[in-house]
Order: C-alpha cells, then structure tokens, then sequence
C-alpha cells in the first residue's frame, strides 16, 4: 500500500506534466485513499485547460435493433424480452429541431447496429440535421471505411465508439463474434478521416483490472482521443452479465480524474450510468474532472425501449424537463452552459 505522501507526489506530477507510467497510474486507481486529491486536481486541470462551461450534447436514440450480441448490453440481438423500435428519418429530424429549440448545439445520433440504416439512408439524416446548423455526433458502431467517408461528406463531426477494454481477450469474450483488431480498426479509420473521435471504458467487465485500465488509459493518451465516456458496467438481468457484480462507482470515479490530467483537453461526459448508480451522480463527476452531459433527447416510449441496463434515469421525462434539470443542475455548481459547439480547442486539421 503506497502512503499518503506518495500518492500526492503522484497526483502533483500529473497535474504538472500530464503523464505517468503505467505502474503508477495502476498504484493510483487502485487506491481510494487517492480518490478526493485526484478529484480536486481535475477540478482544477479542467478549469484551467477547458474552463467552466459544460457542453451539453442531445442524446437522439433512434433504433434498439442491433446486429451484436454483447454480452452485458440489453440491445443484444439475443434478447427476446425488448420491444424493438426505429423511428424514422422525419422523426429523427424533428427530434433534432426540437433540441435546436431547447439550446443544444450538438445532436448525438445513437443505435444499435441497425443495417436498416444504410450509409446512404444515415447520410441523408445526417445532411438534414447540418442543414439545422447542428454539430452531429454519430455513435452507431462499427462499419467500413466507406461508410465512415460518406457520412463525414454529408457532414458528420464527430464519432463516439467506446473501445470498452483495450484487454483483447476480456474485449473478444464479452463482445462475441467481434474482433478487437477490427475495433482500432474502425478508431484509426474514424481519425484518419477528420471526425473528432470518442472511445471510452465500460469499467467493470469480469476480468478487466486495475492494470488493464490504467492500459486503456494510455491507449486514449496515444489515440490522442478527443473525448473520453466511461461508465460502470450495470448488470442487466436479460443478458448473460447479469448476474455479474456491478462496475465499481469510485474506480470509475478515479478513471474519470486521471483521465483530465492525462488528457487535459479532452471532452470528458459525466456518463447517464453514474446517475443511474448514485443520486447526484453526474454533479460529483462534473467536479471530478468531467465536462460534458449528454441528455436525452428523444421522446416518449423510444426512452424507456432503449434499455441498455434496468433502473436508467430519466424514463419518463421529456426532453424540455431533462433540458431544465441540467441547466439548474449545471448553474448551481456554479458552471455554465457552454454556448458554442463544443469542439476540441486546439483542433488538429479535420479536412478529409
Ligand atoms: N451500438 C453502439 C456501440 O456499441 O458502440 C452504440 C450504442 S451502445 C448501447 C453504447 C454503449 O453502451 C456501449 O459502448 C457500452 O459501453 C454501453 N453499455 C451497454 N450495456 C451496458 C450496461 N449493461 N451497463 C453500462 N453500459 C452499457
Ligand atoms: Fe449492440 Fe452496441 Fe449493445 Fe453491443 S453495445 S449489443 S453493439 S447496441
Ligand atoms: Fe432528466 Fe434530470 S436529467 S430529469
């Protein structure tokens, strides 16, 4: 167990340099006696390096179908107990001029991987919602170069595909038929063809250690990841996890800290799977470190239908409601609402 007079030591270099090697990264995810310093100093990296403002990013999700079979995630194709939906283009569309209309500067298109949607049928939703003057997030899962090139024409900036581990054996067990080698693959494709791109952990899979996230971590650094979404695994009870133990909150927590200092200008959300395990839990993640929230924005029944994990906030609220409660939430931090879109300050050249 390292004393308390090293793991500041540790903690001041981080926030001086912005770095540090593997074995000092896993000494301080493994240690709740780090947890509060670690917070405090990504409090004041991030104000430092990102300021105050949050970026709020609307949550569209648009289809519960999915090609996959991940083991933990409740839109697994195996799981008969889902009702299915898609909405349409025009639904998709209005959603989005609705989350125009609420003040949100950035749409997030999320689905499972529903081939309904071909690349050219997503393109032209895609070119609808620029039309908008909206900056697009797409987060719908691996496809091929190509694909990704069209939907960067029709305008997509950003891309969010969460790497989940970068422990290939744990990656390829809970994520069956897919290949860790095809999922870099798709990251490397996503920056070589100018999105910003968003990876992230899902903190808690049977296996993963303090070790392998102190390695996703240095994988983001090296990605140079524009943005950064972790979150603990919640068990779902129609999936093959979902007997598992829960992911561990506080771990997620320290993840979120190191990752500001590592990474001090990333955009970092306070994830909906924090809140859904503790009450309040995107406030105290936003003073960890974090400075992005991502409400949802779509409406009615899609909310409760897109079920990744039981107990998932917000269900049966609108979006104007989710829109007011983060605002408060957000103010009485004493942050603001950032108003601009939300990219990353020192944007590397995004041509294609
Ligand atoms: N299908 C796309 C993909 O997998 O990249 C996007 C949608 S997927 C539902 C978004 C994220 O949900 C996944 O990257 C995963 O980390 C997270 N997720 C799925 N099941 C979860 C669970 N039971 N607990 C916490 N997060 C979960
Ligand atoms: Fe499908 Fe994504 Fe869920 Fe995997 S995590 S089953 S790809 S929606
Ligand atoms: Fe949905 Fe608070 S964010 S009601």
């Amino acid at each position: 167990m390292p004393n308390e007079e090293k793991i500041l030591q540790l903690i001041a270099k981080a926030e001086q340099e912005h770095t540090l090697k593997k074995e000092e990264l896993t000494c301080l995810l493994a240690s709740s006696q780090a947890e509060e310093p670690l917070a405090a100093a990504a409090d004041h990296v991030r104000q430092e390096f990102v300021g105050d403002g949050v970026h709020l990013r609307g949550l569209i999700e648009f289809s519960n179908i999915c090609r996959q079979d991940c083991m933990y995630c409740g839109l697994r194709r195996d799981n008969q107990r889902l009702e299915r939906y898609r909405l349409g283009a025009d639904e998709i569309v209005g959603l989005a001029e609705k989350a125009k209309g609420n003040g949100y500067h950035t749409v997030v298109l999320q689905s499972g991987e529903d081939m309904y949607f071909t690349a050219e049928r997503l393109a032209g939703i895609i070119r609808r919602i620029k039309a908008l003057d909206l900056a697009v997030t797409l987060s719908v899962g691996e496809r091929s170069f190509d694909e990704y090139r069209l939907w960067r024409e029709a305008g997509a900036d950003r891309y969010l595909l969460r790497i989940e581990t970068t422990d290939r054996e744990v990656y390829e067990k809970f994520d069956p038929g897919m290949s860790y080698d095809n999922r870099v693959r798709c990251l490397r494709d996503l920056r070589t063809l100018g999105y910003e791109v968003g990876t992230g952990t899902l903190v808690g899979l049977p296996g993963q250690t303090p070790v392998s996230i102190a390695e996703d971590i240095l994988f983001y650094q090296k990605l140079d990841a524009d943005m950064v979404g972790i979150g603990p695994l919640i068990p779902n009870p129609d999936t093959p996890l979902g007997s598992a133990p829960k992911g561990d909150f506080h771990l997620t927590r320290r993840m979120v800290s190191l990752l500001r200092l590592l990474l001090p200008e990333a955009n970092i959300p306070a994830t909906t799977a924090m809140e859904t395990m503790v009450p309040h839990g995107r406030e105290l993640i936003l003073a960890s470190g974090a400075n992005v929230v991502m409400p949802n924005v779509t409406e009615g029944d899609s909310r409760r239908k897109y079920a990744l994990y039981p107990g998932k906030i917000c269900v049966a609220d609108t979006p104007e409601q989710c829109r007011r409660c983060m605002g408060g939430r957000i103010k009485a931090m004493g942050r603001f609402i950032a108003e601009d879109k939300g990219f990353r300050k020192h944007r590397r050249d995004l041509s294609i």
